[in-house]
């Protein structure tokens, strides 16, 4: 590749093919946590060629800028508290614009298939039989832990790792079993209810000084960090104004933050 080469072409090359994004199908594609940088080639494809894309809240303008002059957006999500789009609107939309013929890019944050509802569209899709594809994006719950410098895994640390959705159709959910594995746990949309979920940890047996963190807007330039032991960490989110969007991490893995910083530190003075 040489510097001159897109990356579009680089990709091109290595397939035979560019990526076609045909019209009446629709490519139901991962934004990815919010930087640019982190965008797969794919979804970058479907960016350029869509005629419509259907983008969640949480998908970053810097990435919708990337779409092609020719290219309408369409908001489907939650905005200033007005009524959200509902599901069923959301994937009939989808259907009516496959049927018309339109290039459709369904984009959503971080990756479809993460607590995204991505499942929920591709079955309504494919039921409707309309051509689609699915492609993954990076999910925050991985992006937020390697821009906080915190590993998800090490070895010798943890062989496993939880991604827990913080907020349900089930909240009565059993927070128990997740408390006592004794692996990280890494949440989405917890914040409003981070008070009630530590504390049921806390009965359930984690250590009061278990390390955590949170990770509001990862990879975006409204990026903060806060750690905190497990017990007090609702009240010093609370003292620090954490918002929404926001990753929670609980485990051991996240003692290892500080050496990374160091190590990353040492290494760019050498
Ligand atoms: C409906 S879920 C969608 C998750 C998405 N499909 C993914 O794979 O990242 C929304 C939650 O994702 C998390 N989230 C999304 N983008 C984020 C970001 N840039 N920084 C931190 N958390 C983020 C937050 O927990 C937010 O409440």
């Amino acid at each position: 590749m040489t510097t001159s080469t897109t990356a579009w072409e680089a990709l091109a090359a290595q397939r035979s093919t560019v990526p076609v994004l045909a019209p009446g199908h629709v490519w139901l594609a991962g934004a990815g946590p919010g930087d640019p940088g982190l965008l797969t080639l794919d979804a970058l494809a479907g960016l350029r060629q869509a005629d419509v894309i259907v983008h969640d809240a949480l998908v970053d303008p810097r990435v919708l800028a990337l779409a092609g002059s020719q290219a309408r957006l369409e908001f489907a999500g939650k905005r200033g508290g007005k009524p959200s789009a509902t599901q069923a609107g959301i994937t009939a939309r989808l259907v009516m614009l496959a049927r018309r013929g339109a290039r459709v890019l369904r984009l959503k944050g971080g990756d479809p298939f993460i607590f995204g509802r991505g499942g929920e569209e591709a079955m309504a899709l494919a039921a409707a039989q309309i051509p689609f594809r699915i492609i993954p994006g990076i999910t925050s719950g991985l992006a937020a832990l390697a821009a906080a410098a915190i590993p998800a895994t090490l070895r010798g640390v943890n062989r496993a790792l939880i991604f827990a959705a913080g907020h349900g159709a089930d909240d009565d959910f059993d927070w128990v079993p997740l408390a006592r594995a004794g692996l990280p746990i890494v949440f989405y949309m917890v914040m409003h209810q981070l008070e009630r979920i530590t504390k049921v940890l806390l009965q359930a047996g984690l250590d009061a000084q278990t390390p955590a963190a949170i990770i509001a807007s990862a990879t975006t330039p409204n990026e903060r960090v806060l750690v905190a032991p497990l017990e007090k960490l609702a009240a010093a989110a609370r003292e620090q104004s954490f918002e929404p969007p926001a990753i929670v991490v609980i485990g051991d893995i996240v003692d290892f933050r500080p050496r990374l910083l160091g190590e990353v530190a040492t290494a760019e003075k050498e």
